[in-house]
């Protein structure tokens, strides 16, 4: 099928929002509520376009059962995170949400710190990517701001990158956020050139998003943790909304 204007970034741009934080509030008092698949619909209704979930090696959040019901039961596409660990490849196998994005993962980590070391994992990839790709799910790797690794991604095959902003979010003056701005820039431009769908998130706030999102060739923007704290106050529907219409503002070439 031939990608539309969406996917192949320009005038659109699409947000994905990760429920991994209703989900750690639920699992910190080992609670039935509040539900991800709740959050989901939600977010749908205040303009997502797709649901990402991160499923960690130690469950932290997520859990295998989220992930079954939003991929059978959600009328949107589902991205599901994970590492290379093979008991939760299997599992993406068998239920084949419609995107897989391989990330880095080490245990004691906070939240996914760096891009995936792609060309030092190539060995170990490329015969997972060929069977998920096999499998109708479209494959996507979560890469920092850098040449040789998006080039080692479009050597893989893979259909997207998503490019790490936690970098540019968390630069504390103009300057670095406007040289980190750049490198997404440059990076985007590289992994389009090279025929990838481009991705991008982490760490992205209101404030921080346009920037991000003005990038022509970035398609979709994945963001959680801001959006989720936002709907502590305002609801999540009404938080998700605020989110898209910055990204589509800025995509439009309004306020950044
Ligand atoms: N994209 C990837 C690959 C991630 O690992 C995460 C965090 O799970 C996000 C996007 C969303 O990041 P945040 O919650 O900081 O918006």
């Amino acid at each position: 099928m031939a990608p539309d204007v969406a996917e192949r970034g320009g005038p659109m741009i699409r947000l994905g929002v990760n429920v991994d934080h209703v989900a750690t509030l639920r699992e910190a008092r080992q609670t039935r509520y509040p539900d991800p698949m709740e959050a989901a619909r939600l977010a749908l209704r205040g303009g997502a376009d797709n649901i990402t979930v991160h499923l960690r090696e130690d469950r932290r959040h997520i859990q295998e059962s989220d992930v079954t019901r939003l991929v059978r039961e959600l009328p949107l596409p589902i991205n599901l995170e994970m590492s290379l660990n093979s008991i939760i490849v299997e599992f993406a196998e068998s239920l084949r949400p419609a995107e897989v994005c391989f990330v880095p993962e080490r245990r004691a980590e906070r939240t996914t710190e760096s891009g995936l070391a792609v060309r030092f994992l190539a060995h170990r990839l490329f015969p997972v990517v060929r069977r998920l790709t096999e499998f109708g799910i479209r494959v996507a790797l979560f890469v920092d701001p850098v040449a040789d690794e998006i080039e080692a991604a479009s050597e893989l095959g893979v259909s997207t990158v998503e490019l790490h902003t936690g970098a540019y979010a968390e630069s504390r003056d103009a300057a670095s956020r406007a040289h980190r701005l750049e490198r997404l820039r440059n990076a985007a431009r590289l992994a389009r050139s090279r025929g990838l769908m481009v991705h991008a998130g982490h760490g992205l706030d209101y404030d921080s998003v346009g920037g991000v999102a003005a990038i022509p060739e970035i398609e979709t923007l994945n963001i959680g943790h801001s959006i989720v704290s936002r709907a502590v106050f305002i609801g999540l529907e009404s938080a998700t909304r605020l989110m898209k219409e910055r990204m589509v503002e800025a995509r439009r070439g309004g306020a950044v």
